[in-house]
């Protein structure tokens, strides 16, 4: 039976107040989420308030992206060892929003998945469609492509130390979830073509699905044989939805 994990990634959201607010109110209501686990993602800079602020939960902190290289002349960049001193235990790898915005493709993403593994981390690594692929019939030639890139440079047995996140791009932030059965579809599809790698890490594996995730539509998308949780975005920065979408995982 593979653990239900429900991660909030906030993107670039929050401030100093509002984040110190949003962990006071999930902390105090985890303790009632039962035995799924929870994660949550902040903004770089409030990782080090974050992690103090985590100390003694039962809630596991998460970066939102990191360097695929170990230190040196790389500004602005953060490196794995860095969001090992804090005690992150995930990284969100291969985000859309990092692909499509700054152009970050499937071979930079395995190196960044790459990266995180070797300190130790548990990469989150989101693989997802555009509205156009999924018009033009190719969602699961895009989701193997992602995936592919990564089971190349890593190998098939580094997905069993991973988490994957399905996310459809034109699910997410638009208030348009994908149904159930779309996302088991793609979820089976994934969990298909890992077991024809290996069976083992097939079962496994934890495959999130994110996109518009609510506390209304968390329990019907997480009974899906293949959903085993969520990677929430606008719900996972008010306490009340965040802490209904981890409820609905028991
Ligand atoms: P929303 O939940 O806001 O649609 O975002 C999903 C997402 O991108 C999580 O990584």
């Amino acid at each position: 039976m593979r653990q239900t994990l429900v991660a909030g990634n906030w993107k670039m959201n929050g401030s100093l107040e509002s984040i110190k607010q949003l962990v006071a109110g999930i902390t105090a209501g985890a303790a009632d989420s039962g035995d799924t686990a929870i994660a949550v993602c902040p903004p770089f800079v409030y990782i080090p308030l974050v992690s103090e602020l985590l100390a003694g939960s039962k809630i596991a902190l998460g970066s939102q992206d990191n360097s695929d290289q170990e230190a040196g002349a790389f500004t602005g960049e953060i490196s794995c060892s860095m969001l090992n001193d804090f005690g992150c235990r995930y990284a969100i790898v291969g985000h859309s929003e990092r692909r499509a915005l700054y152009g970050e493709d499937d071979d930079f993403t395995a190196r960044k998945f790459a990266a995180a593994r070797k300190a130790g981390l548990t990469p989150i690594l989101c693989v997802g469609e555009s509205l156009e692929e999924r018009e033009q019939g190719i969602t699961e030639d895009v989701v193997a492509r992602q995936l592919d890139a990564v089971i190349k440079l890593e190998g098939i047995a580094a997905i069993a130390d991973a988490v994957i996140a399905y996310e459809p791009v034109w699910a997410i932030g638009t208030g348009k979830t994908a149904s159930p059965r779309q996302a088991q579809d793609v979820h089976a599809f994934i969990r298909g073509k890992l077991a024809g790698l290996d069976q083992g890490v097939a079962d496994k594996v934890q495959i999130l699905y994110g996109g518009s995730v609510k506390g209304s539509n968390a329990k019907e998308l997480f009974s899906m044989q293949d959903i085993d949780g969520g990677l929430i975005g606008g719900a996972s920065l008010a306490a009340d939805d965040f802490l209904a979408i981890c409820t609905a995982g028991n």
